[in-house]
């Protein structure tokens, strides 16, 4: 009970993840690894995902984490079911499933997909949404400009706007009902991805629902630990004043990035 939740993911989106956390769990010690050496991963092959998503496992399992939260979609994506597999003594959760699961119990039938280039490529989200519901149509875009122009301060701008005029006037889009924010970047992204489609669009980002799907495993298997005061830790792989800047925008508050490199 007592022990932290281990929070990753390939550089400052996951804070998204973990700013949920925080507001849902508050009792709840957590660690943040942020591999920004190695960011961003949505460009990067399957088996160099896996190669550095592995070695932050060891490390968080080194820490004495209960549960390891994979708060990238590129990760989680290509190593959750391997991670599972080779890491079988901490709990699992990751940021595609319960997005997947919350858009069925929608009872939605076309739904919309953006995300980096690993997550696009994989096909992740039509897969678990087809496995819930067969019947489901799913258009999946990669919307690679993203992430970067986020990182750059450039939510809320004409920039921005005009990256998601063009990504989201897709053909292949015109008919969803919802559509799944699938990178832990475009949270902050959200109320400018709603006002372009005028509430017409369900628009469904995973930290929330990451949030509740943790809260349910931890009471399921008695692990939720007392109301007293958190230990948190962030670190990152590599650490500039530039990502502790980007880190504060993404969290929503003060917080201080610790470097740790991890073994090869
Ligand atoms: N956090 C990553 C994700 O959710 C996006 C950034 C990257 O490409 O590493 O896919």
């Amino acid at each position: 009970m007592e022990k932290p939740i281990g929070i990753f993911d390939s550089g400052v989106g996951g804070l998204t993840v973990a700013a949920a956390v925080r507001a849902l769990l508050p009792q709840e010690s957590f660690i943040y690894f942020g591999d920004t050496r190695h960011a961003p991963y949505g460009d990067k092959s399957a088996p160099t995902i896996i190669e550095y998503s592995r070695r932050i496992t060891r490390f968080l399992i080194e820490q004495g984490c209960k549960t390891i939260v994979i708060a990238c979609n590129s990760a989680s994506a290509t190593a959750y079911d391997i991670l599972r597999a080779e890491f079988p003594e901490v709990y699992w959760l990751n940021v595609i499933d319960p997005a997947a699961r919350f858009v069925v119990d929608q009872g939605y039938e076309h739904v919309g997909v953006i995300a980096t280039r690993a997550t696009a490529r994989s096909e992740v989200y039509a897969k678990r949404l087809k496995a819930l519901q067969p019947q489901l149509e799913v258009a999946t875009k990669a919307t690679p400009l993203l992430a970067p122009l986020i990182e750059e301060g450039f939510a809320g701008t004409e920039v921005s706007r005009g990256a998601i005029d063009t990504y989201l006037s897709e053909p292949a889009f015109h008919r969803i009902q919802a559509l799944i924010l699938g990178c832990t970047h475009y949270p902050l992204l959200k109320d400018e991805i709603e006002a372009y489609y005028r509430g017409g669009v369900h628009v469904v980002d995973s930290a929330h629902g990451v949030a509740l799907a943790l809260q349910a495993l931890l009471q399921r298997e008695n692990l939720l630990r007392e109301a007293r005061v958190p230990e948190t830790h962030f670190f990152v792989s590599e650490n500039t004043p530039a990502f502790t800047q980007v880190a504060r925008r993404f969290f929503g508050s003060e917080i201080a990035l610790e470097e740790r490199l991890l073994p090869a």
